[in-house]
């Protein structure tokens, strides 16, 4: 089992710490709002806590669990606290109408944040392809992940596992770009006949 911090309150980092409770990891929630982020500590029960914003997480792995547009600054805040730390960066990157995506051509919001975090830190692209809601209701979806590190994503996967998802590895962390792609496909698919109650799967032929 895992030991995490979530770093955001809302309904990503709900549904991402509620089946890790419920699966046995050990889950910290870390908000800007100290009251908020009890109360939800209390509301998971089992073996959740309250940490400090800014603080040194007391997981291995770090969700950051914020909009795409805060992400880099919040864990700045972290600073050297992160080092050593796995940060799983479960950002959309689409804009406003997902038409596109906000980074420019030959990055990702994955690569971007990277350049937050303190040397030693290594952070894996994962979750992004999964609609919160839809994570909530349980079913063994698919989890695309990518990173640089072999032991990082490893070590993430084995978390996803955890949590009765499958992870697909999908490359370095520059394959992040493809992933990011995919949230603005997941809105077309949804607003075009296929409704939000979806999740984006991989089948292996025999
Ligand atoms: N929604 C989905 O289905 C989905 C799916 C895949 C990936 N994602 C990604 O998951 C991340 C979280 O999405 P969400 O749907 O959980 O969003 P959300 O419900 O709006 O929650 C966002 C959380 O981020 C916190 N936050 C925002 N700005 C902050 C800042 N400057 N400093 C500290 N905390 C800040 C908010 O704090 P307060 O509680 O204090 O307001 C809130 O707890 C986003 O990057 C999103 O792209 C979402």
């Amino acid at each position: 089992m895992s030991s995490i911090s979530i770093i955001g309150l809302g309904g990503m980092a709900r549904a991402i710490a509620t089946r890790a409770v419920q699966s046995g990891n050990t889950v910290e929630v870390i908000g800007r709002d100290a009251a908020k982020a009890g109360a939800l500590a209390a509301e998971l029960g089992g073996s959740a806590t309250a940490g400090a914003f800014g603080a040194t997480p007391a997981g291995d792995i770090v969700v950051c669990a914020v909009p795409y547009a805060s992400a880099a600054r919040v864990l700045a805040q972290f600073g050297d606290a992160l080092a050593d730390k796995i940060v799983i960066d479960i950002s959309n990157t689409f804009n406003a109408d997902a038409t596109g995506v906000l980074t420019p051509a030959g990055t990702s919001g994955a690569e971007e944040i990277a350049k937050a975090v303190p040397a030693g830190a290594h952070v894996v692209k994962a979750f992004n392809t999964v609609f919160g809601h839809v994570l909530a209701q349980g079913g063994r979806l698919d989890v695309f992940i990518a990173g640089d590190d072999a032991d990082a994503k490893k070590r993430v996967s084995t978390f996803i596992e955890s949590l009765g998802l499958r992870p697909l590895d999908a490359g370095d962390l520059a394959a992040a770009r493809w992933l990011e792609a995919v949230g603005p496909l997941l809105i077309g698919l949804a607003n075009h006949g296929a409704g939000f109650n979806i999740s984006l799967g991989v089948t292996i032929a025999d």
